[in-house]
């Protein structure tokens, strides 16, 4: 049984092909290296003992799909690859729509010539735009606030428009809350270029030496300790949601979305302290100004990927810190070290 993996050198998608190939699938994957390296594929290999059949191309390229599709039995794709950087989008929105939207249809159009209709997609939480009624649940209202949310969020309406065209696709939109972690051997991880935009791998970058200190965005919120409260996930456990959500797929049909979160809100200064207990180094940091768009609290209701994909998220935030000191300390360059 192989899964096409788009994307799958990336952070995501190279946790999640571990864990599919751990669960006896056969993966194939297709990644333009745009923002990910050859050498995490070379590291997944190495952690599960295995060759990954790897097509460097781009998605947007038909011709290379249709040889993916013709040299190997797809029998469901799981698409990560895309743009997602958000304060980026909006200085370049035509290149995240051209990337996260041409791609998606030409997979789809490929999928349909070779009449694969099961597909697992990357969503994100950033669907639900500045909801204020915590926790977020799937069938609450939808509105992206930029450039790169409202790519994800055309693609859900796409993909809900192709299901209403024909029911025999199984559609899983993985709503995905704040992926933070590395594999626990230490040797695949997130490898983000230039500054990170994100808190954790700002934080492990201080821990390492590479940043002087951590700006916390604002600490007037409504929160407990006045900073930004997220709903943080451990990459593994959302490759294992990946895992359920391919099963999913290939027993039903239908188009369903599924938050991916813990359930459980963090804050900053909350994550910055778990950080320095599991690595025992201190994080200097200064207050700054808030950050334009960002809402004080954002945490999922994960119960229905529970119910009906039977995933729970199982790494606490102490587990997050560890294995991303881990990754972070014997990589302090990332995949480059
Ligand atoms: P990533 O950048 O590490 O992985 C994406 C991969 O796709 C990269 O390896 C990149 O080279 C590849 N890629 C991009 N455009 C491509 C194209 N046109 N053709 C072929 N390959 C292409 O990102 P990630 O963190 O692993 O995220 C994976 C997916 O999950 C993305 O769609 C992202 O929007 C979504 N997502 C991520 C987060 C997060 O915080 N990391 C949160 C919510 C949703
Ligand atoms: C961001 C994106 C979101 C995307 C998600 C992926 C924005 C506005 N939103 O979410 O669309 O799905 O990444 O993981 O970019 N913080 C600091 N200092 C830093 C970095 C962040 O204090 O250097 C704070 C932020 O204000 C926020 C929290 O840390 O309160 C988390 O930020 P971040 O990791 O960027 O994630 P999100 O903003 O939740």
């Amino acid at each position: 049984m192989a899964i096409l993996i788009t994307g799958g050198a990336g952070y995501i998608g190279s946790h999640t092909c571990v864990r599919l190939i751990e669960s006896g699938y056969d993966v194939v994957v297709i990644d333009n290296l745009d923002n990910s390296s050859a050498e995490s594929l070379r590291r997944v290999e190495a952690i599960v003992g295995k060759k990954v059949p790897f097509y460097q191309n781009d998605v947007r390229d038909k011709d290379a799909l249709r040889r993916i599709f013709t040299e190997n039995r797809i029998d469901a794709v799981i698409h990560f690859a895309g743009l997602k950087a958000v304060g980026e989008s909006a200085k370049i929105p035509v290149a995240y729509y051209d990337n996260n939207l041409i791609s998606t249809l030409y997979l789809l159009e490929v999928m349909a010539e070779f009449d694969v209709k099961r597909l697992v997609f990357s969503s994100s939480a950033t669907v639900y735009g500045l909801s204020k009624t915590m926790p977020l649940v799937e069938d609450m209202p939808l509105g992206a606030i930029n450039p790169y949310g409202r790519t994800k969020y055309f693609i859900e309406e796409m993909l809900r428009d192709l299901y209403a065209s024909d029911d025999g696709w199984s559609l899983a939109l993985l709503r995905y809350f704040n992926p933070i972690g590395a594999h626990e051997s230490g040797t695949i991880g997130e490898n983000p270029r230039g500054i990170p935009n994100n808190l954790m791998p700002y934080i492990s970058q201080v821990a390492v030496g590479r940043l002087p200190h951590l700006n916390v965005y604002g600490n007037d919120y409504d929160t407990v300790d006045g900073t930004g409260v997220r709903d943080y996930i451990h990459v593994v456990d959302l490759a294992e949601g990946h895992v359920k959500a391919v099963a999913w797929a290939l027993e039903h049909t239908g188009c369903e979305p599924f938050n991916l979160g813990t359930g459980k809100g963090c804050s900053v200064l909350q994550l910055k302290d778990a950080f320095e207990q599991a690595s025992g180094v201190k994080i200097p940091y200064v207050i700054a100004p808030r950050r334009p768009g960002d809402p004080d609290t954002v945490y999922a209701d994960a119960s229905k990927a529970k119910a009906v994909l039977g995933w729970e998220a199982q790494r606490d935030i102490a587990q997050m810190c560890v294995d991303t000191w881990r990754w972070q300390k014997n990589n302090p360059n990332g995949f480059e070290s």
